[in-house]
């Protein structure tokens, strides 16, 4: 027996000490470092913002310029790889190749899963910050049918992600400059959100000494459900299940409804009680995907305006504080560049990587650490004698 403070969902615990990100849900404020979400998604690339999370300081040219060059080395998978992709069914769902795969990561790169030598750590995280687009390209590819597209290191993060996903051998493919500085936006705005479930998973994992390959299979899975990651998948799968902006009044009565679980997927945060910072950004490089694109036009759009409109004004969304979060508009814009919504959890896992390896890094760095253990309040049967099987 013992005295436990009872928390479920952890809503009041603090577990751990960190200095990599600050939340202040009330304000709606998000700092990396310090440094507010909004400015560095206007001014930073993500392999800088990646690297501020993993040192705790921007990095300067000559900094910047090694970091960038060793995440480009280390962008290939061993060939013997694309094998363990193709024994998934081609009808598999990205996200289910992700944590295979990723998973995978630790049976093919033996020397730096040695969780006590900061030099196998070191090449580990960089490792996994340039596979990662690799892998997500190949989980996109695979699920589509095409050939594989090799990393091309002359290009940087974004724009190499994108032609390994859209580029076919039969045609020419350019990145859009507009279409790569959205996608490097979304990866920093997605890169890091202190402990949040699948990054309070890794550092759960990782806190029993799991190699790091593992640890982040392992955030990938608890990003994969709705009520996390997977809310940019679903809250796309609504709009398209609401279908017209006619239907709308029944679906938000349907989310009022006491008795009816349904929710208004990429709409309320755990944490922001304010609109979230980054739904901001990523609002603003929504519509520059749209213009850029074209496609102003989509019934989807019509149906996503109305109802940011509605939560934005409508009392029962207005007293709970439920805003449109990232995800919301994360989904249209995503969709609108060509993803399909399988894709769109993969895209998340992709850039929360360095935010996971960061965590990570920090706790095994951490001399207090020791192995997470939650205890319970038990509510099950008391002590009592078996009964043998003839008089149940
Ligand atoms: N639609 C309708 N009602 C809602 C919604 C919603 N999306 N979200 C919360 N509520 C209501 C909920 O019914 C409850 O009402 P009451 O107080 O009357 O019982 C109240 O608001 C508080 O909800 P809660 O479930 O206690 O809040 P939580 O902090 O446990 O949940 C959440 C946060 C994000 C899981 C939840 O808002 C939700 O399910 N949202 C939809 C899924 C989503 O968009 N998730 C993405 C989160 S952001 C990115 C990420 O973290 O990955």
């Amino acid at each position: 027996a013992g005295v436990f403070t009872f928390d479920p969902g952890f809503t009041s615990t603090a577990s751990c000490e960190s200095q990599i990100t600050y939340i202040d849900g009330d304000e709606g404020t998000l700092l990396y470092r310090g440094y507010p979400i909004d400015q560095l998604a206007d001014n930073a690339s993500f392999i800088e913002v990646a690297y501020l999370l993993q040192n705790g300081e921007l990095p300067n040219a000559k900094e910047l310029e090694e970091f960038d060059w060793t995440i480009r080395r280390h962008t290939m998978l061993h060939d013997q790889f694309d094998q363990f992709f193709r024994g998934f069914r081609r009808d598999a769902h990205p996200m289910a190749i992700m944590v295979g795969t990723v998973g995978a990561l630790s049976a093919f790169y033996h020397d730096s899963t040695d969780v006590n030598d900061p030099k196998a750590r070191l090449i580990a995280s960089h490792r996994m910050i340039a596979k990662m687009p690799t892998i997500a390209a190949r989980a996109y590819k695979y699920h589509v049918g095409q050939p594989f597209v090799t990393p091309q290191n002359d290009l940087d993060y974004a724009s190499n992600f994108l032609q390994m996903c859209f580029a076919v051998p039969a045609e020419k493919y350019e990145v859009s400059p507009t279409l790569a500085r959205a996608m490097d936006k979304i990866f920093t705005l997605h890169a890091d959100h202190e402990q949040n479930a699948s990054t309070s998973t890794v550092r759960l994992a990782g806190s029993s000494g799991a190699n790091p390959f593992a640890c982040i299979a392992a955030g990938i899975a608890s990003l994969w459900g709705p009520a996390h990651g997977g809310a940019n998948e679903a809250a796309l799968n609504m709009l398209a299940e609401i279908g017209s902006v006619e239907n709308i009044p029944e679906y938000v009565a349907k989310a009022k409804d006491k008795n009816d679980p349904f929710r208004l997927m990429g709409f309320g945060h755990r944490v922001y009680k304010n609109y979230d910072p980054r739904a901001k950004v990523m609002r603003e490089t929504c519509h520059a995907v749209l213009d850029e694109l074209g496609v102003r036009n989509d019934p989807l759009l019509a149906v996503a305006m109305e109802l940011e409109k509605i939560a934005l004004e409508d009392p029962y969304f207005v007293e709970k504080k439920l805003y449109p979060n990232i995800d919301f508009y994360s989904g249209i814009t995503l969709k609108a560049m060509g993803f399909p919504t399988e894709m769109f959890t993969v895209l998340f896992a992709l850039a929360r990587t360095v935010g996971w390896i960061a965590q990570w890094s920090e706790m095994i760095e951490d001399p207090s650490q020791k192995i997470g253990r939650p205890r319970q309040a038990f509510t099950g049967a008391t002590a009592r004698d078996f009964v043998g099987i003839d008089k149940r």
